[in-house]
């Protein structure tokens, strides 16, 4: 009975792409920030340059992160903000050029700032190919005279596709237009060098990567032009007004200290068996999303002939955590605009599930999850009126 009970009780969190959990040395370094050093970075006394000290230590680990100057990042509320952000501030600041590139599989805060922009600037939203890759050649093509920006995410939230973003800010140089990236997916699993590629913004956000919720940056290259969407203050190189959240911004830079390559090795491997095991094991199943530029944590799948939201609460009953699409579109009953981006057809994006692995996570989790899921695709597929 007891060790049924500890059975029922187990928990199985593979949704790292929504959120992560805040590591305990990152909640440890933020606590002082509330209580004894509460203070506001602006304050000219004491208190205030114990939170100046903690921000400005905190913007020199993001830099070094990606390779930049400390004067180049700021802080922001996170990926959302950046992205607002970076794409109306480089449209709005640019007097002569009202045209913008981006890619039918961004982050809905990226294609809701564009579409929100489509009311006096133009937009060209590119395709992408059945692996989720954007074609430079047609990005290229794209390029007029005209246009400021080009914005491409580095990794996608659902099928975790990594575009080449050296070769795009190549393209980008060439023709003198700025380039944008979404970055909150792949940072710290995918390095980035802003001395070695060329790319004018990058958002970021730290609770994808074990930091805490609500606070991010943007990477703006030096001299890029950007106009300030909230007025106010003059915090944050006069960019973005507001008190700075220090203790988030302390908690964010401890997240990116304790970040390691041997987490993506392992969740690589991980990742790399359980997909295999799955496709080989389980009839009709898909994996969504090229093989090789993949994110370390991604697994999409589709399971043909039943609803993934079906198998989600299926799953959840065991202590399973997925999702189905991203956490910004999992209220939605509509199918993933990614998945139907790289062709899928309604009913196929209907059936898929998301797993993202994070770097707590076992060998023994994938293969109880695997039992429950296979269990689960069984039964569903008894009950569908679609399987054969
Ligand atoms: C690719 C991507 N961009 C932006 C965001 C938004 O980031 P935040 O939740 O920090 O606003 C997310 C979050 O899911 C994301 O996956």
């Amino acid at each position: 009975m007891l060790q049924k009970t500890l059975k029922m009780a187990k928990k199985v969190y593979l949704d790292h792409g929504a959120t992560t959990p805040v590591d305990a040395e990152v909640v440890e370094a933020m606590q002082p920030y509330f209580t004894e050093k509460f203070g506001n970075a602006s304050s000219i006394h004491c208190f205030g340059k114990v939170a100046r000290d903690a921000l400005e230590k905190s913007r020199e680990i993001i830099a070094w992160k990606i390779n930049a100057e400390k004067d180049e990042i700021i802080f922001t509320s996170g990926g959302s903000e950046s992205n607002n952000l970076a794409i109306k501030g480089v449209l709005f600041a640019n007097k002569e050029k009202n045209h913008i590139i981006t890619s039918k599989i961004e982050h809905p805060a990226v294609l809701q700032t564009c579409q929100a922009l489509e009311n006096g600037f133009s937009v060209t939203y590119l395709d992408v190919d059945a692996g989720g890759l954007v074609d430079l050649k047609k990005l290229e093509e794209a390029i007029t005279d005209k246009t400021a920006l080009v914005s491409i995410m580095h990794a996608n939230n659902e099928i975790g596709v990594i575009q080449d973003i050296r070769t795009i800010g190549e393209i980008c140089k060439r023709h003198n237009v700025l380039f944008h990236t979404d970055a909150v997916q792949s940072f710290t699993k995918v390095p980035i060098d802003v001395k070695d590629i060329n790319v004018d913004l990058i958002s970021l956000s730290s609770h994808k990567m074990h930091g805490p919720k609500g606070i991010g940056a943007l990477f703006i290259k030096k001299g890029t032009e950007l106009q300030k969407q909230n007025q106010g203050g003059h915090q944050e190189l006069d960019l973005r007004a507001g008190t700075e959240n220090i203790s988030g911004i302390v908690g964010f830079a401890k997240a990116v200290e304790l970040a390691s390559d041997d987490h993506v090795a392992q969740m690589q491997e991980l990742r790399d068996k359980f997909i295999d095991k799955i496709l080989k094991e389980i009839s009709d199943t898909t994996l969504n999303g090229g093989r090789e530029e993949r994110l370390c944590n991604n697994v999409n799948i589709t399971f043909k002939f039943i609803e993934g939201e079906g198998l989600l609460l299926h799953l959840d009953a065991h202590g399973i955590a997925v999702s189905t699409g991203s956490a910004c579109t999992s209220q939605s009953l509509e199918p993933s605009h990614v998945l139907l981006a790289i062709g899928l057809k309604h009913e196929d994006a209907h059936g898929a599930i998301r797993f993202t692995l994070g770097k707590e996570n076992t060998q023994e989790e994938l293969d109880y999850t695997f039992e429950k899921l296979k269990e689960a695709v069984k039964n569903l597929r008894k009950i569908s009126p679609l399987a054969k």
